[in-house]
């Protein structure tokens, strides 16, 4: 199933839903904290229950040891079948105001609904989720927190309090923003002005997150059917955007861009160095650089110095002992 398919499933279940789910939630606002409902997400999002063949968790690709992606170029899902794109870091995700590469998603509420009915990933339609859910050891919960028996806003509703709860400003380059100057190593700190210098990198990863939520072409080779934005506006000169991703813990969400069609952060900004891939819709950010190769290796340090090792290790984000499987 190519990109474009696969994303107009995405979006008719997105819509088909979303009446309904507004209409429950207005209905019955939940009688409890979003600490609660955040620590029934969290089960929710490692447990392989909500998958046609029992095999796939949210957490199958959102790893908390890769700062919740999988390490590969585009995602496997139910039944090993394989995905367009690369599995997004979900550290700060509650900051980003477009969700999925091509920004098709406004909320995380609405974008959960597209991995677990697509055919690729959890495979499973509205009805069967439910169900399953009502028949779960999860049932309870869900009575007592939501005041009702499961239903997908309530599940949605859960998903997205965990999601949001992964939160994460801990990185050296935190420290050393604010005030620590031992925290970055000299290499990261020279890598540092040329983000926001010569390298001109901040313009699209702007912010504390390092991501302007925005739409660019950053001049990749186009070698598979993914048009990204352009999927949603049918403008030539959107093909090939993709929103701006973070850089939060990128030294651990390997390999990289939309596809993982380039494997290493040298390789990354090797990339910007030259410019690019001739591009009609390419950002005219993108251009020669003329750094050498100090500079590169300095930018990479910088690059590095945006994880937080807490992500991988922090029980509150982690899998639930009273979930099955490998600690993924
Ligand atoms: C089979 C692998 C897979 C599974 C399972 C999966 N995801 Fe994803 N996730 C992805 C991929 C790939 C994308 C990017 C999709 C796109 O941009 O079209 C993504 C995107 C997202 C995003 C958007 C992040 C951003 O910054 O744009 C969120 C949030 C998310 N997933 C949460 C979840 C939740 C919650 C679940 C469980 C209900 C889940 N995912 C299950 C692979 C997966
Ligand atoms: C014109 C806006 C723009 C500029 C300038 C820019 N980027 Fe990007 N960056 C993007 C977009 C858009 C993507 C995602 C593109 C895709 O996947 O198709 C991206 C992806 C990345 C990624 C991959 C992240 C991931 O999770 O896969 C890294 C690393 C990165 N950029 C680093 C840099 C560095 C370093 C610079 C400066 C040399 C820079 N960027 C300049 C827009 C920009």
């Amino acid at each position: 199933m190519g990109a474009r398919s696969s994303k107009t499933l995405y979006s008719l279940a997105v819509l088909a839903l979303a009446g309904l789910m507004v209409g429950t939630a207005l209905a019955q606002a939940p009688a409890s904290t979003p600490a609660q409902r955040a620590e029934l997400g969290r089960h929710l999002f490692y447990d392989p229950l909500l998958s046609s063949d029992g095999t796939v968790a949210c957490a199958s690709c959102h790893q908390p040891q890769r700062a919740f992606t999988d390490g590969r170029a585009t995602s496997l899902g139910a039944g090993g079948r394989a995905g367009v794109r690369s599995a997004p870091s979900l550290v700060n995700v509650g900051a980003r105001t477009r969700l999925f590469w091509h920004g098709g998603s406004p909320s995380l509420e609405l974008q959960a609904l597209g991995p677990l009915s697509d055919h690729n990933e959890h495979d499973l339609s509205p009805g069967e989720v439910v169900a399953r859910l009502r028949g779960s050891r999860y049932a309870p919960d869900f009575e007592r927190l939501y005041g009702r028996p499961a239903d997908l806003s309530a599940l949605t509703d859960a998903l997205a309090a965990f999601q949001r709860s992964i939160v994460s400003y801990q990185s050296p380059f935190d420290r050393y923003s604010a005030g620590d100057a031992g925290a970055m190593s000299e290499a990261a700190v020279r890598g540092l002005d040329l983000f926001y210098g010569k390298a001109e990198c901040f313009h699209c990863h702007a912010g504390r997150n390092l991501s302007d939520n925005l739409p660019h072409n950053n001049a990749l080779l186009l070698f598979n059917p993914d048009i990204g934005l352009a999927s949603l506006t049918g403008h030539d000169s959107d093909v090939g955007k993709f929103i701006t991703p973070t850089l939060r813990n990128v030294a651990l969400t390997a390999p990289y861009m939309h596809a993982g069609q380039l494997q290493t952060l040298p390789e990354v900004v090797a990339h910007y160095n030259s410019g690019g891939e001739p591009n009609p819709n390419a950002d005219p950010l993108i251009r020669p650089l003329n750094l050498t190769p100090q500079e590169e290796a300095d930018l990479v340090a910088f690059l590095e110095s945006l994880t937080d090792p807490a992500v991988a290790t922090n029980p509150a984000w982690g899998r639930p002992h009273s979930v099955a499987g490998e600690n993924p």
